[in-house]
């Protein structure tokens, strides 16, 4: 399948996803979260894939939802489309998803790259939410997941006054996990990504869903939930391989990745 808006590549047992529409700093219309959400359907299905890497160009990640295709847009335009909803879908993966990003995350872009599974930040990396500047608000998770991230006092600011974030305050604060130099930013991401793509797929996926879960109920139940999971994980052929491989002082030859 070809793609307009952006670039897909594997490597290994890593899919690489690049936004691709230079010219709109890779603004986000409704022919690139079609395309991304193409593509990951097919890494979900594929048990070849093991990780999924986003990532943008060195001068923006992405500039927001794209401005022009929506500024015409009506109430009920956007509620009969269900505008927005389909970006969810990014966020519901069950493969790991990390974004890479190097120079603007800002608005959808910002909450794009939150919808992952973490954020490998470039030194040249600026997140926001400048949308109250057009006279909106963040609409793709962003109020919610920013908030989450790095608490209501700075998720407020951010929201109300649209003021950016350098790749230094987002790693003091817990927006991403990681920042590298530009230069190795990809590289660094797709390495992470290969680490990850060799380990058990189904206790990678299980973990994945554990982790998200901590966001969406109360501390007792997210606990249930793990035990669980974490229960069931003994019946799998990767829980025998891999104690096995530690007592025997051996690497773990994971079946299921
Ligand atoms: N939508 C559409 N086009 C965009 C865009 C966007 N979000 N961001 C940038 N572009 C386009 C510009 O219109 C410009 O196109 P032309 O060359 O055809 O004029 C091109 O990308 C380059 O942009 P600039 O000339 O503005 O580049 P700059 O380096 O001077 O500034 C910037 C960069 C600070 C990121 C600036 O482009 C900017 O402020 N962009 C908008 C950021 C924004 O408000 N994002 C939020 C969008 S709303 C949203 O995302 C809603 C939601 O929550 C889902």
């Amino acid at each position: 399948m070809s793609y307009e808006t952006i670039i897909v590549e594997t490597r290994g047992k890593v899919g690489l996803v690049t936004l691709n529409r230079p010219k709109a700093l890779n603004a986000l219309n409704s022919q690139v979260i079609g395309e991304i959400n193409a593509v990951l359907d097919g890494f979900e299905r594929d048990p070849g894939i093991g990780a999924i890497v986003i990532t943008g160009s060195e001068k923006a990640f992405a500039a927001g939802a794209d401005i022009l295709e929506m500024k015409a847009k009506t109430y009920p335009e956007s509620y009969l489309e269900d505008f927005i909803t389909t970006w969810d879908r990014i966020g519901q993966r069950r493969k790991p998803i990390i974004a890479a990003v190097a120079g603007y995350a800002l608005g959808g872009g910002c909450e794009l790259a939150m919808m992952c599974d973490f954020i490998l930040a470039a030194d040249t990396a600026k997140f926001g939410q400048p949308e109250i500047k057009l006279g909106v608000m963040p609409g793709a998770g962003g109020t919610q997941r920013l908030t989450r991230f790095v608490g209501k006092s700075k998720a407020m600011e951010m929201c109300l006054t649209g003021r950016l974030m350098d790749a230094a305050e987002a790693e003091r604060v817990g927006l991403v996990s990681r920042i590298v130099p530009a230069a190795d930013l990809v590289a660094e991401a797709m390495k992470v990504a290969a680490q990850i793509a060799d380990l058990s797929l189904p206790a990678v996926m299980m973990t994945k869903e554990s982790v998200n879960r901590s966001y969406e109920t109360t501390l007792a139940e997210g606990v249930r939930f793990e035990r669980r999971v974490f229960h069931a994980m003994f019946a799998m052929a990767d829980q025998k391989e891999g104690m096995a491989a530690f007592a025997e002082k051996r690497p773990a030859d994971f079946k299921n990745r």
